[in-house]
């Protein structure tokens, strides 16, 4: 499915973006140069880029936590210009608050915007059950394991349902199998009942090949935009599909992208 070109109107647009950090006593550090990205509505799109070219910040000043240097974004058409009350943000580490239950965390995304949380308190359960978790609603982040801790993230970052979904490497942390389980996991979740939104970063190639709608690829710092790759295979995507011949060659095609953009060195 190719819709970076399609005639709606992007969800979130960016153009022509750049940041430069120049912090007095740092150094000047040229982040991100010449970013244009568009995303639709319901389309997942995971940016797989090296270490320090800037996914992070690119990922900051979307969600209107940090702001360019130039160029523009916009979300819905409107220019993001404070932190999005909009989005849902995954991190590396789950950051979930050690002494409140799974669903108190997942319910801390109205508590720490003074909203009530109780009407909230169903959908909430549903959630947590939905990625495995009735019956741990009451423990907490330290009786989990890793990729349980990520999941509540997860519900977390989805139970006010937000216009965009944010993740910043998610899995980095866990091992590989639960890294697998999580990504069929968060497939589903964003496929249904309705396609979500998402931005996905990740330095896993197959990782963005199994989630993602499209890929886009970034060069070494100054983060650019070098490449973008459509893929598309039918969603939720499920386990067994890394092992089909479409897969495998979305991977080996996304590979040799990154090869050809110097990403990957020979
Ligand atoms: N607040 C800051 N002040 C100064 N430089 C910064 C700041 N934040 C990031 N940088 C620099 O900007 C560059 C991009 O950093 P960023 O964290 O966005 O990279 P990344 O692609 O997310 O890397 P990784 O994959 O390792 O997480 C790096 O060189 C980093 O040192
Ligand atoms: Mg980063």
């Amino acid at each position: 499915m190719e819709v970076s070109g399609s005639a709606a109107a992007p969800l979130l647009d960016v153009e022509q973006l750049s940041k430069v950090f120049d912090a007095a006593g740092t150094g000047r550090v040229e982040a991100l140069a010449s970013i244009d990205l568009r995303i639709h509505e319901g389309e997942f799109v995971a940016l797989l880029g090296p270490s320090g070219c800037g996914k992070s910040t690119l990922l900051s000043i979307l969600s209107g936590l940090d702001s360019p240097s130039g160029g523009t974004v916009r979300l819905a058409g409107e220019p993001v210009t404070a932190p999005l009350a909009q989005m849902g943000f995954v991190f590396q580490r789950d950051l979930l608050l050690e002494w409140r239950t799974a669903l108190d965390n997942v319910l801390m995304q109205f508590t720490m915007r003074g909203a009530d949380p109780r009407p909230h308190r169903d959908a909430a359960l549903r959630l947590l059950a939905s990625v495995g978790l009735a019956g741990f609603e009451d423990k907490y982040p330290w009786q989990l394991s890793g990729g349980m801790r990520q999941r509540v993230a997860i519900c977390r970052a989805l139970i006010h349902e937000p216009q965009v979904l944010f993740m910043d490497e998610p899995f980095g942390a866990v091992d590989a199998l639960t890294r697998e389980r999580l990504n069929s996991d968060l497939s589903t979740l964003c496929s249904e009942p309705e396609a979500k939104t998402v931005l996905f970063v990740t330095h896993d190639i197959d990782e963005a090949v199994f989630l993602a709608d499209r890929v886009v690829i970034m060069s070494p710092r100054p983060g650019r935009i070098v490449a973008e790759q459509a893929i598309g295979l039918p969603k939720p995507r499920r386990p067994e599909m890394r092992g089909h011949d479409e897969f495998l060659h979305e991977v080996a095609r996304s590979r040799e992208l990154l090869l050809d953009h110097g990403v990957l060195r020979d």
